[in-house]
């Protein structure tokens, strides 16, 4: 049977919040990290795991900018211990520190982290596009570099933030880098969100150490990561007026409702033992006919088993050539 033969449903609707998802849930023992834990939805990712009792480590390039969150959570009654540590998933020798220094089981993995459109090609020091490097490169480094404490945790759970973005553009095993192929924002912020979903999959080899991985749709949500997004472009979709005031539409989340279905997939029972699926509003999403240009839904090409392996082959042979 495939995973979408059975697909998993909840009682929450896509307006449930973070909070609501994991009502009644202890996680008090638990150790969490949330990559790009310190803005937009990591931070209600963040806030709903610690409420819950679990201690999380926030993994961000900028420390300091997690300080007040840090401070707000420390005064809630029963919350987990909250830190946040720096994580650059660009640079390959901070995944490595990071993932070096961790201590003990890790219960719970958010790859949250992401960037949206580059509006121009823009490579890391390895050479690999920026979009790809740190929606998925970074992040599949770390989950490698953190495998043993995942492992060690026995049940850990692996939430991947990917987009509804994926459907778009299926993983480029020809030219992931824009070598040959004229740059495209919007494609290569598709193709490392369809990477995420892969790597759910391919993550799938883990099950034999207790650890589940699921990918995320957030849904739509006014945060950070549309700061390269040109006016023209907001203005399209409709989100910044003529006095360049933003807009949400009425279907757009709070970043609360928009964490829900990861915090749901970290730490909800309903989802005990799911691993390799891709969820958005609280479910999990149906498979996309690609001639319906509705949104929502998961692209075949993104749950395929065998890009899914190849896309581990690819990135475990990218990280040892660099
Ligand atoms: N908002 C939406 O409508 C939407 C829709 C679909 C999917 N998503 C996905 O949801 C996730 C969270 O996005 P958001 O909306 O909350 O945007 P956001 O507020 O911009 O948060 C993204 C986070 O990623 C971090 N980050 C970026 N590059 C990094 C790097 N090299 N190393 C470590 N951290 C890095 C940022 O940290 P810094 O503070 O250091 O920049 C920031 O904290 C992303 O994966 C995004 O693709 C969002």
């Amino acid at each position: 049977m495939t995973a979408n033969q059975n697909p998993v449903t909840t009682p929450f609707s896509a307006e449930a919040s973070a909070a609501e998802v994991i009502e009644g849930v202890d996680l008090a023992g638990r150790h969490a990290v949330v990559t790009g834990g310190a803005s937009g939805l990591g931070v209600e990712t963040v806030r709903a795991l610690a409420t819950a009792g679990a201690d999380v480590t926030i993994a961000t390039r900028r420390p300091d900018a997690a300080r007040a969150l840090i401070a707000d959570l420390s005064a809630v009654e029963g919350a987990g211990r909250v830190r946040a540590r720096a994580l650059d998933l660009a640079d390959l020798a901070s995944v490595d520190a990071f993932a070096r220094s961790w201590r003990g089981p890790l219960d719970i993995l958010v790859a949250n982290a992401g960037i949206m459109a580059l509006p121009g090609l823009t490579l890391t020091p390895y050479g690999w596009e920026t979009q790809l490097a740190t929606n998925h490169l970074g992040h599949f480094a770390l989950a490698v570099g953190l495998h043993g404490a995942l492992r060690e945790a026995g049940g850990a759970r692996i939430v991947v933030v990917s987009s509804g973005a994926h459907r778009g553009a299926p993983f480029d095993f020809a030219d992931p880098h824009f070598a040959r192929r004229p740059y495209d924002p919007w494609a290569a912020y598709g193709q490392s969100k369809t990477a995420d979903v892969l790597f759910a999959v391919g993550a799938g080899r883990w099950a034999a150490d207790g650890i589940t991985a699921n990918a995320v749709n957030p849904g739509y949500i006014l945060t950070g990561l549309q700061r390269h997004v040109d006016d023209a472009t907001m203005r399209a979709f409709g989100v910044l007026d003529d006095e360049g005031n933003l807009k949400p539409l009425p279907y757009y989340k709070t970043p609360e409702q928009g964490a829900a279905t990861s915090v749901l997939l970290a730490a909800s029972p309903l989802v005990e033992g799911v691993t390799g699926r891709y969820f958005e509003d609280n479910q999990q999403a149906r498979v996309a006919d690609p001639a319906d240009e509705s949104p929502g839904g998961v692209a075949a090409h993104a749950l395929d088993p065998a890009s899914a392996d190849r896309l581990w082959t690819y990135a475990t042979t990218t990280l040892h050539a660099r």
